[in-house]
C-alpha cells in the first residue's frame, strides 16, 4: 500500500480564503457605518529575544495576518527583557480595543517564567489557547480558544472521515501545546484515545493500535514502518532540521515520521513540510476571527 498524502499546504490555503472573506464581510460593514458597527480584526505577536526559528515563525505569522485583512501589530523585545516588562507589555494589549488575539511566542528566556506570562493574557484574546481557563474549558467540554496546532489537526482529520466516532487514536507526546489539547480534541471527537510518551512502556505497540497516529515528540523519523498499523492515518507535527552531517540530511525539514517507509504501510500520512505546520498559522488566524466576533458581540463564524 502507498498512502495518500494529506495536503495540509492546500487545505490552510482554503481555510485562510475562508477567514479572508469574514474579514472582507467584517470590514466591509465598519467602512458602510453599518448597524452592526465594523470590524477588522487585530492579532498582537510578541517576540522576546532572537531565536532563529522564532523570527520566522513570526514573520510569517505577520505575513499572513496582513494577508487575510487583518491589523498585525509586532512587538520584538531584547533577550534581556524582564517578567515585569513583558507582562506590562501583556496588560496594555488586554486593554488595547485594536487587539483581539495576543500570542507570545515559546520559548521565552529563562528569566520569565512562561505560565505566569500566559496566565496573564485576557483568555478572550488567547487565540494560542494556552490560558488555563481555555485549557480548562477543553478538557471539559465548554466553548474554548483551543491551540492552533492539534485544532489544525483535528480539522484534518474531520475532512478526511468527516465523523471520528469511535476511531482507536494514539497521540505520541505530552506536550501542552500538542500532546495535551491533541488527546482533549480527539476525545471530544469520540474517539477512544491513547497518549503516549517517552516513559511509555512497548511504544511501537502502543502505536500500531492507532487507526489514527499523532506524532508530536520532535524526535527526528522516530516513528518507524513497525509501528503503524496498516492503513491507519498518521499525522506528523514534528518540525526538525537534520544536522548538515546526518546521511541524507544537508540541513533538511523532516518530522518526526520516518514518511518513506511509513508511506508504504499507512493509508494516509502528512508530509513535512506541507502538512501539519501550514494549519497552524491558518488555525491562529481563525481564533483569531473567532475573538474578534466574540469581543463584539457577534457569532463566530463556521469555517469547517
Ligand atoms: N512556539 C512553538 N509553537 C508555538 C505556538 O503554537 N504558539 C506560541 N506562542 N509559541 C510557539
Amino acid at each position: 500500500m502507498t498512502a495518500e498524502i494529506i495536503d495540509g499546504k492546500a487545505f490552510a490555503a482554503g481555510l485562510r480564503a475562508r477567514v479572508a472573506e469574514q474579514v472582507a464581510a467584517l470590514t466591509a460593514d465598519n467602512e458602510a457605518g453599518g448597524a452592526g458597527g465594523g470590524l477588522r480584526p487585530g492579532l498582537a505577536v510578541v517576540l522576546v529575544g532572537d531565536n532563529p526559528a522564532s523570527e520566522v515563525y513570526v514573520r510569517n505569522k505577520a505575513r499572513q495576518t496582513l494577508e487575510v485583512g487583518m491589523r498585525s501589530f509586532e512587538h520584538r523585545l531584547e533577550a534581556s527583557t524582564s517578567q515585569g516588562e513583558l507582562l506590562a507589555l501583556v496588560e496594555r494589549l488586554n486593554r488595547d480595543p485594536a487587539v483581539h488575539g495576543i500570542l507570545v511566542q515559546l520559548p521565552l528566556p529563562e528569566q520569565i517564567d512562561a505560565a505566569a506570562v500566559i496566565n496573564a493574557i485576557d483568555p478572550a484574546k488567547d487565540v494560542d489557547g494556552f490560558h488555563i481557563l481555555n485549557a480548562g474549558r477543553l478538557a471539559t467540554g465548554q466553548d474554548a480558544l483551543v491551540p492552533c496546532t492539534p485544532l489544525g489537526c483535528l480539522m484534518l482529520l474531520q475532512a478526511r472521515f468527516g465523523d471520528l466516532s469511535g476511531q482507536r487514536a494514539v497521540v505520541l507526546g505530552r506536550s501542552n501545546i500538542v500532546g495535551k489539547p491533541m488527546a482533549q480534541l480527539l476525545l471530544g471527537a469520540n474517539c477512544t484515545v491513547t497518549l503516549a510518551h517517552s516513559r511509555t512502556r512497548d511504544l511501537p505497540a502502543i502505536c500500531r493500535e492507532g487507526d489514527i497516529l499523532i506524532a508530536a515528540v520532535g524526535r527526528p523519523r522516530m516513528v518507524e514502518a513497525g509501528w503503524v498499523k496498516p492503513g491507519a492515518t498518521v499525522i506528523d507535527v514534528g518540525i526538525n532540521r537534520l544536522e548538515p552531517e546526518t546521511p541524507g540530511g544537508k540541513g533538511r525539514l523532516v518530522g518526526d515520521v520516518d514518511f518513506d517507509a511509513v508511506r508504504q504501510v499507512a493509508g494516509a500520512i502528512t508530509p513535512v513540510p506541507g502538512g501539519v505546520g501550514p494549519m497552524t498559522i491558518a488555525c491562529l488566524l481563525a481564533n483569531t476571527l473567532t475573538a474578534a466576533c466574540r469581543a463584539t458581540g457577534r457569532a463566530a463564524p463556521k469555517l469547517l
